[in-house]
């Protein structure tokens, strides 16, 4: 949950590594630092804190140099300290770390045991004193670090510089992704394109076991045994507009209101517009045919599935499981040979996810992935992948690019039904006109931003807890607006299902506790007026999400409603997310919390 950068230049690096790292800053911000090269020498400067504190220590105190490597962090070991921070460094060697080294402690004690004295908390820095003890023993700086690799369990990404070794930068990758960039005269290492944007867009991913030995004009990458091996060199067209936040205050304000276009974009690659019908690619598994369907996700994209549930087994009769990775990865899951395996990730590399899927495979699955970044880990180790076409998605809490992926999904329910016979051609239509009419109705639903402003301003900026109902696939909706609140507005919030209220949390409902009712009018829509009831009749104050119909039924006694666009039931929770998402961010902004960089958390949770 870290991005690193390194650079082997012609001109000054570490202006150029800093606005690297500010693509970065989403994968983790409590702490940042750079090393370069100067006269030979490692030089570095660290801070604590949003990378703006490095920025000023470089202002006070400039680091020149063409050769330098850069970081910034999401702390694993040890607190956000400035000795903590990257790079960790020796007189020898200075490093880069994205991962978590297992076996640190083991290492750290023997090269205690030696004599080695540590400057840090991390598990980092082990890798720098081994390196360094190779070198002393007189090895050259590629078969140290060959030597060192070869003592690391875990998760790593590295970049290294060595002292004297001005046309030398050495990478590897080992469960955290890492990027080749291919320059003129220069080359970079990043932890995605995204970081390499503004260098280049020539980029070859590394991949697991890989480690590269980088001059200014040639790159080598070898295997884990050590065997020269090729990593195509791809153009990734990663704009730099698509990091800008246009005229938003935030990315996350950005990014709820690209989805209309967004969604258009899922539309033109899975919907034929003018049949009306799905146009999906050839795949190496026949939905006709498999017998069960296994989702596993973490977090926002684990509502996704949770919702995908209702629609494959309502709509394609299939039978679904769906878990979060985390739990999934380790109960030993025994599974229907033969079965789909469906992996939804925003980043495609969070480590909970691709351990499931590495599970998965080893289970006679067949292997899908529903992604937005297509070049990640997890679509690369997929025997198929579904992209989310999304764009780059850099507030950490997300929302394009979960609605993204239940559009995905509802394609997929769609095409799945159709295989099996369980919808006619004529309900495949009219499924995918009501997935067609979408960005028109989220367009809708954006309008509502001042309404949900003025209602987060009143009923929830100064609550301490909230509490989210629904039923149905409204009931996954209810836990994502739970999420989206409590991670950017730290306010406590839980999702739950209507029905359960009365077994249990109804005990929490007073006049100071918000809840808020997501209820499309629908087939369960009497039931959850009556949820609803059971809280005002003890003083809840319910803010209630519906249509026209329902507004009619059971607004009146609401503290409070938000009228979303009539749709069919199909699609009302991918319509529901964005009034939520709203919510989310108003209450965020009225509470002046960091809403693109929540306290504690980062975009892409590559450890377990
Ligand atoms: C979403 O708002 C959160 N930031 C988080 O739950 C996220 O959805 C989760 O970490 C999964 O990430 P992924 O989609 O990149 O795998």
């Amino acid at each position: 949950m870290c991005g690193i950068v390194g650079v082997i230049g012609k001109s000054d690096a570490a202006p150029v590594i800093l606005e690297s790292l500010r693509r970065l800053e989403y994968r983790g911000y409590d702490s940042a630092g750079i090393a370069t090269l100067v006269d030979g020498t490692i030089d570095r400067r660290r801070a604590t804190g949003k990378l703006q504190s490095l920025a000023g220590e470089l202002d006070t105190a400039p680091l020149p140099g063409s050769l330098g490597i850069g970081h910034t962090r999401w702390a694993t070991h040890g607190a956000a300290t400035t000795d903590n921070a990257h790079p960790h460094a020796t007189e020898r060697v200075a490093v880069v770390h994205n991962g978590i080294i297992e076996n640190f402690k083991v290492l750290r004690e023997e090269l205690e045991g030696k004599g080695t004295r540590f400057s840090s908390e991390t598990d980092t820095e082990v890798i720098a004193h081994l390196i360094t003890g190779y070198l002393d023993m007189g090895k050259s700086p590629k078969d140290a670090v060959a030597a060192t690799l070869g003592r690391l369990e875990g998760a790593f990404a590295l970049a290294i510089i060595f002292k004297g070794e001005d046309d030398l930068m050495i990478g590897a990758r080992e469960g955290s992704p890492l990027a080749v960039g291919y320059g003129d005269g220069e080359m970079y290492l990043g932890s995605d394109a995204f970081a390499l944007a503004p260098m280049t867009n020539r980029v070859a991913y590394l991949d697991d076991g890989d480690w590269v030995v980088i001059s200014r004009t040639s790159v080598q990458i070898f295997d884990a045994k050590g065997t020269p091996v090729e990593r195509t060199v791809q153009v990734v067209p990663v704009s730099a507009a698509l990091v800008d936040k246009g005229n938003h205050r935030h990315f996350m304000a950005k990014e709820i209101h690209e989805q209309p276009e967004v969604v258009g974009h899922v539309l033109g690659h899975y919907v034929d517009p003018a049949k009306q019908l799905l146009k999906l690619p050839e795949m190496p598994f026949d939905l006709a045919a498999i017998p069960r369907i296994t989702i596993v996700a973490c977090g926002t994209a684990y509502y996704a599935g949770v919702v995908a549930k209702y629609w494959f087994e309502q709509v394609a009769r299939v039978p679904v499981d769906v878990d979060v990775a985390s739990e999934f990865r380790y109960r030993e899951c025994a599974m229907t040979p033969g079965g789909l395996a469906l992996f939804i990730s925003q980043s495609g590399e969070t480590a909970d996810t691709l351990a499931a899927l590495r599970y998965c495979r080893s289970q006679d699955q067949h292997i899908a992935s529903i992604v937005n970044v297509t070049e990640s880990t997890i679509a690369r180790e997929s025997d198929h992948i579904f992209p989310t076409l999304a764009g780059p998605e850099i507030g950490v809490a997300s929302t394009k690019a979960f609605v993204c992926q239940l559009m995905v999904l509802a394609v997929l329910a769609i095409a799945t039904a159709r295989a099996r016979g369980a919808i006619d051609a004529d309900e495949e239509q009219r499924l995918a006109a009501e997935l067609t009419a979408m960005p028109r109705h989220l367009s809708d639903a954006l309008h509502l931003g001042p309404l949900i402003e003025k209602l987060a301003q009143d009923e929830l900026t100064d609550a301490t807890d909230v509490l989210y109902l629904g039923r149905g696939a409204s009931f996954p909706l209810a836990l994502e607006g739970a999420l989206k609140l409590k991670e950017i507005s730290y306010i406590h919030a839980e999702g739950y299902p209507a029905g359960e209220l009365k077994h249990g949390p109804i005990a929490l409902i007073d006049d100071t506790l918000p809840v808020i009712v997501i209820a499309p009018w629908d087939r369960l829509f009497e039931k959850t007026v009556s949820n609803m009831q059971e809280v005002m009749a003890r003083g809840g104050r319910i803010i209630l999400l519906s249509d026209r119909k329902g507004i009619s039924i059971a607004g009146d006694e609401a503290t409070a409603v938000v009228e979303l666009p009539d749709v069919d039931p199909f699609t009302a929770p991918i319509l529901y997310a964005v009034p939520l998402q709203l919510v989310a961010y108003f209450t965020a902004v009225h509470k002046g919390t960091d809403v693109d960089q929540p306290r504690n958390l980062a975009k892409s949770v590559t450890v377990e």
